[in-house]
């Protein structure tokens, strides 16, 4: 089967197939990569890193010139013509003009997306604001793959700054995905954002289960847990959810503990780094004596900071430099693919846990946005040619997911584009959760943030607005 030609943009652009076929590939670069020396020869590469990178692009570059093919360079967007004002979609298109395929890391959420429509080659996401980092998670799981041969049924705790972490985002979907139960941990006020919890529940079919440290006893040190997420594929599970408890649950032992650096650079500028740091989880030979922990795999996207100790580094369980090690057979493997260079069997998708994709999509011009201040459709050099655009992912209540960000909003109003007829006494505006609302088909809603923003569209309250 061939990938050529796709972008990798979220964690789910690869089913799990592709993802196994993909892993078998990069065995194979790993075992003989003599083999593979020429096999993008004459390709060009284009890495554009707008915000720090060592592992992802040095590992990025390091695999194309492995492939035999070339790479050229931008990693200061000052040094770019973004700095004059260009938007990202004429950079994509000029950039895609001159390489055959594109890897970005940009500050802005949904920016790899808008390079991807834009380039007309392929794009691959290396990392985008606190979205998501599809090829870090390709890392991830190919380590715990090599070291516990399947994903399945494993129980992974994350933790750290699961709010920023974009590795941790796509991470996440991709463990329910390839069915593991996962155990949150984050720091204090870093609990994973309530979008991906709540895409969790809608799109996947496990259980999410809240639990705070309710039976820490006074003067004994739990490790922080926040949430519960577990895969349907073992009803044993399910049947214990009504009595979950973190002491249970830790005590049954975890596979993989995934620490992640306090992202101090997307902290909101109000919030002081000191602050942020004080009860900062942190992992050590001390905390790993736990009998939990005594066959867990300690991974790290890197780079630490002072969240994982120097002296777990000798310890057999560490992985971190592994995983970074990986990097580049995953990523040789990636290129080559995407670029049509090679082609793979894919095994038949033993994807149980298919999330839903079929929502309906809401793109008109009523005024709404992203509530999320970072995502690329809010910029000013982008809101020129960006329409706004979401998926409507629930009636009840109304949400609607950003296609960029994957943020959500819950509009107040609604109307019917099948109600005004032409005239325009006939234009009313309803309360997004009454009844009437919720008839209206996907294809003729219109969604207001606000009344006066329906108004502003020549609407009027009708029966059911309040
Ligand atoms: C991560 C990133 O950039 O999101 N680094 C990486 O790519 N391995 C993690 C981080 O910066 O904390």
């Amino acid at each position: 089967m061939s990938l050529a030609n796709r972008s990798l943009v979220t964690i789910d652009d690869l089913s799990n197939g592709e993802i196994e076929a993909l892993f078998s590939l990069a065995d194979e670069m790993a075992k003989s990569p003599d083999q593979y020396a020429g096999l993008c020869q004459g390709k060009i590469m284009a890495s554009l890193f707008f915000e720090p990178s060592t592992r992802t692009r040095l590992s990025f570059e390091a695999g194309m010139l492995r492939l035999g093919g070339r790479v050229i360079t931008a990693v200061d967007v000052g040094a770019t013509s973004l700095a004059k004002g260009e938007s990202i979609a004429d950079m994509a298109k000029v950039v895609g003009s001159y390489a055959d395929i594109i890897v970005i890391r940009h500050p802005w959420e949904g920016a790899a997306r808008v390079v991807a429509n834009y380039a007309g080659v392929p794009v691959i996401n290396a990392g985008d604001g606190s979205h998501e980092h599809p090829t870090q998670t390709l890392c991830d799981l190919y380590t715990i793959r090599k070291e516990r041969k399947s994903v399945k049924g494993l129980r992974i705790a994350l933790w750290g700054d699961l709010k920023h972490g974009r590795t941790v985002h796509s991470l996440i979907y991709a463990l329910a995905r390839f069915g593991a139960t996962i155990l949150f941990c984050p720091g204090p006020g870093l609990e994973v954002p309530e979008h991906v919890l709540r895409r969790l529940s809608t799109e996947y079919k496990g259980e999410l289960k809240r639990c705070r440290n309710l039976d820490e006893q006074p003067g004994e040190k739990l490790v922080p847990i926040d949430a519960i997420y577990l895969t349907p594929n073992d009803p044993h599970q399910l049947a214990m959810l009504p009595d979950v408890s973190v002491r249970v649950e830790l005590k049954a032992g975890v596979d993989a503990l995934y620490v992640t650096r306090l992202q101090k650079e997307r902290q909101a500028t109000t919030v002081k780094e000191q602050e942020m740091k004080r009860g900062y989880p942190r992992v050590d030979e001390k905390l790993l004596k736990g009998r939990e922990f005594r066959r867990t795999l300690v991974m790290h996207p890197l780079p630490r900071v002072d969240e994982l100790a120097y002296d777990v580094d000798a310890d057999p369980r560490s992985m971190y430099f592994k995983q970074a090690a990986y990097g580049l057979p995953v990523r040789m493997a990636l290129l080559s693919l995407l670029l049509g260079a090679t082609e793979v069997q894919v095994p038949e998708d033993k994807d149980s846990f298919v999330r839903r994709t079929d929502y309906p999509v809401y793109k008109r011009d009523s005024g709404v946005k992203c509530p999320n201040a970072n995502c690329v459709s809010n910029q000013q050099t982008e809101v020129r040619y960006i329409r706004p655009e979401f998926k409507i992912v629930n009636r009840q209540p109304l949400t609607l997911r950003c296609i960029y960000c994957d943020h959500e909003l819950t509009p107040r109003y609604v109307a019917s584009t099948e109600w005004h007829q032409g005239k325009l006494e006939n234009k009313k505006y309803h309360s997004a959760d009454s009844h009437f609302a919720r008839k209206i088909r996907a294809e003729n809603l219109i969604v207001f943030a606000s009344a006066e923003d329906a108004r502003a569209h020549h609407f009027k309250p009708g029966k059911y607005a309040r």
